[in-house]
């Protein structure tokens, strides 16, 4: 009987696997197709203080080895997320969840995170400084350390759960932002978001896109997710979840080797929704297979 236990922190999960924030909305339409508590842990819709209708369509572009997506975080609002999504998910759902809180400025960060803070379902909050698809906020965060350390401990300074930063791999140095986001007193790390990408459809002569570019995600980012996880584990000392292209047993392992505490399943959600249980299910058998006792013994074991 293998062990699929980790630990983000104090926060024990009976198995890494997490659905990437985004991919899972809050849950409830996937707990109509199959059980919800054998996951880890789910990361739900990155959250804003004001509800969001989100980019102009077409919002997404179809690619090989995964698609592009300009959602443009919609979502109804941190209000709501709080009075009704996260009540309804808590019947579903049995464990913790983490919060995706997103922002256009370090105030609405702050902000979103104090009213989260006395959540108790809450276990992490994940701060998204790193996505794509909005002017003014998001990914402007990202790609600064200053800006992310100050996004960072603004944050801190407004709760007591542990908070997780979660990273643009759209830099040349993946490396200074975590650390400046870990000297800031981050609890943990996310890597990685999507990657800025284009299409263009040639017949119409014009992007594919409406607001032109959008994140990259799915199975052909995995290398690049892995690189920067291994980059980023082994520069710092805060846990990593990984993210970016996840889509079997084998690549959570391989994510874990290259030292991610737990691992987050993001596009591949959309191209089959029982992604995240058969990679449950196929995990144990996969340990066997290589041998691994515990998982916990596999993080970070590629120096
Ligand atoms: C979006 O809503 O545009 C996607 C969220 C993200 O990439 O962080």
């Amino acid at each position: 009987m293998v062990d699929t236990r980790t630990f983000l922190g104090s926060l024990e999960l009976s198995n890494p696997v997490i659905p990437a924030s985004g991919t899972f909305g809050f849950g409830l339409e996937m707990a109509e197709i199959y059980d919800l508590d054998i996951l880890g842990s789910i990361s739900i819709k990155g959250t804003t203080s004001e509800p969001r209708f989100g980019n102009p369509t077409p919002r997404i572009a179809e690619c090989c080895g995964g698609l592009i997506n300009s959602v443009g975080l919609q979502n109804p609002g941190i209000d709501a997320v709080i009075s009704e999504e996260l009540p309804a998910l808590s019947k579903v759902f049995h464990k913790k969840v983490i919060a995706n809180i997103s922002g256009f400025s370090v105030d609405e960060y702050a902000h979103c995170c104090s009213l989260v803070d006395s959540v108790d379902q809450v276990g992490i909050i994940e701060v998204n400084v790193s996505c794509p698809n909005v002017h003014n906020g998001g990914m402007a965060f990202g790609t600064d350390p200053e800006a992310a350390a100050a996004v960072t401990r603004a944050v801190k300074a407004v709760t007591t759960k542990p908070v997780y930063i979660k990273l643009s791999p759209n830099v040349t140095d993946i490396v200074s932002i975590a650390k400046a986001c870990e000297e800031a007193g981050a609890d943990g790390l996310t890597l990685i978001n999507t990657m800025l990408g284009m299409r263009i459809d040639i017949r119409r002569r014009r992007p594919v896109i409406a607001n032109r570019m959008g994140g990259f995600s799915g199975r052909a980012i995995f290398p690049v997710a892995l690189r920067m996880v291994y980059q980023v584990s082994h520069a710092c000392s805060i846990p990593v979840i990984g993210c970016g292209g996840v889509a079997s047993a084998a690549d959570v392992i391989e994510m874990m080797m290259a030292g991610a505490s737990a691992v987050q399943v993001g596009a591949e959600n959309l191209r089959n929704p029982f992604a995240c249980k058969e990679i449950v299910e196929a995990l144990p058998v996969e340990m066997e297979k290589l041998g691994i006792e515990s998982l916990r013994d596999i993080i970070g074991i590629v120096g």
